[in-house]
């Protein structure tokens, strides 16, 4: 044997992170992500690899949109005119005459990361794509030429995505009669996703994910292996951490964390908010393609909304499930047969309105069903059912449970997620058996707790 050949092996391991990313490939294929990216990025030796991973996002057909930060040219450019500007709260009082250098700055940054994005074949387009206000007088302060995102023109934004282009949005704003504002890059990234539906937001910057260093965290926090970074933190977490380190945190990173929740706590907002440092290669895949990740993922809450079915909640789970009754998803239920089981039934609700619904019924000796699963047609594929699933699951399981099963037409590959195998009919407990209906001939699932 030759022993200069390179071994043609792959080890399991790598085997298992191959099946991982695909699994991932298809999970966000068609999905898009905003990448909020730093200009402080731009001179850095990594940068152009960095670029290169955006483009291989795109490449696998992830709809990616780009929002510039412009704050360091910005700087560079006023500094280079001469012209002091205030900042106050992390805002800057834009005079008049710094506009022109803003504008100045926003065109050069983007205008490098089109010409990264095109050397790696990417279209990238940059347009004015956002409806903007002045931010006016607040407590007697003049903001001047500081306005706010009033809207994105999402109609615009996503006709480009459909096209493969990249949008890159940068921090100018204008108002109806075409006064052209400075924006808070952060908050137009933030816009972007309660305005279009988005998968992802990221925060690429020129320092570290939220460290952990010199800060309180609370129970149950979940630290990156290197013992420096905060890994994951769902929304409570957030909570603590907006309180209890108020004068700790960092100015950027309280902003940051109050944007991920303001966007994650929204009905149409993102499930998940990902921050990272942009200086290390490779850290977008690794947050993209594995669920280690190497930055601070911020996620929803799924149980937030949770909770069990009261009698007014009939008419929307009525309404909910009569168009899967209708498409013969689901064996008939009136109203009367859900206020007789009321305590079974449990709901994804956002203020008043039902997003979702699943039913446990108790049979008695150890079993249990699950019906009833239905989400909002406009609110499906953004983790309700499974948060519902797995909140009755666990319901069961404090109910001591031993065997819970479902009959379904339609979602068994669905069910097959949480862990349920195929059975047969006859295998039901026989008050069950005996309803079963074999010209319905739905798929009987179990799963064992
Ligand atoms: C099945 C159902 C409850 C899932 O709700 P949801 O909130 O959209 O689910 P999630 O967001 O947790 O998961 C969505 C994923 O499941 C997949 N999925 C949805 N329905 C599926 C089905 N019938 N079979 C296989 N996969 C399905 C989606 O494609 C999506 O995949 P993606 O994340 O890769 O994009 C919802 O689609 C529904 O109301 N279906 C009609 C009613 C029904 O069949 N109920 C089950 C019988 S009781």
């Amino acid at each position: 044997m030759n022993s200069r050949l390179p071994q043609r092996y792959a080890d399991r391991a790598s085997v298992n992170t191959i099946r991982e990313v695909f699994d991932y490939i298809r999970r966000y294929k068609g999905k898009t992500f905003v990448l909020k990216i730093e200009d402080t990025l731009i001179g850095h030796p990594l940068f152009p690899l960095l670029m290169k991973d955006i483009v291989q996002l795109h490449d696998i057909g992830i709809h990616l949109i780009i929002v510039t930060g412009t704050r360091a040219t910005i700087e560079k450019h006023l500094t280079k005119a001469k012209i002091n500007t205030r900042v106050v709260n992390g805002i800057r009082i834009t005079p008049k005459s710094a506009m022109p250098h803003v504008k100045l700055a926003a065109m050069e940054v983007v205008q490098t990361v089109i010409s990264h994005l095109s050397a790696d074949n990417a279209s990238g387009i940059m347009g004015n794509w956002i409806r903007a206000r002045s931010l006016g007088v607040r407590e007697g302060l003049d903001y001047q030429y500081t306005g706010y995102v009033e809207k994105i023109q999402s109609s615009i934004v996503h006709k480009l995505l459909g096209q493969n282009f990249i949008p890159v949005i940068y921090n100018i704003g204008m108002n109806a009669t075409g006064n052209c504002y400075n924006l808070n890059s952060d908050k137009i990234a933030r816009q972007i996703c309660l305005d279009l539906d988005i998968e992802k937001l990221f925060f690429i910057r020129a320092q570290d994910a939220i460290p952990t260093s010199g800060l309180e965290l609370p129970p149950g926090s979940q630290v990156h292996p290197n013992g420096k970074i905060y890994s994951n933190m769902d929304l409570d977490h957030v909570d603590f951490m907006l309180k209890q380190n108020k004068e700790s945190l960092s100015f950027e990173n309280l902003a940051l964390l109050t944007y991920a929740k303001t966007v994650i706590d929204q009905p149409k907002g993102v499930n998940r908010v990902h921050i990272i440092d942009g200086r290390r290669e490779g850290r977008l895949l690794q947050e993209v393609f594995s669920s280690i990740g190497g930055g601070t993922l911020i996620y929803g809450n799924q149980y937030a909304h949770i909770r069990q079915a009261t009698l007014e909640d009939i008419p929307e789970i009525l309404h909910l499930l009569d168009g899967n009754i209708k498409k013969g998803n689901m064996i008939i239920r009136t109203a009367s047969d859900i206020k007789d089981k009321i305590n079974a039934y449990h709901i994804y609700a956002v203020d008043h309105a039902v997003y979702g619904c699943g039913a446990l019924y108790e049979l008695g000796q150890g079993w249990a069903e699950i019906g009833a699963v239905a989400v909002n047609d406009a609110y499906k594929s953004k983790g309700i059912g499974r948060g519902l699933v797995q909140y009755i699951i666990q319901a069961a399981q404090k109910k001591h449970i031993k065997t819970l099963f479902l009959l379904t037409t339609q979602a068994a590959d669905w069910f097959f997620e949480f862990g349920f195998v195929w059975a047969n009919p006859s295998e039901l407990p026989q008050s069950r058996r005996e309803g079963y209906n074999p010209e319905r001939n739905s798929r009987v699932l179990l799963l064992k707790l």
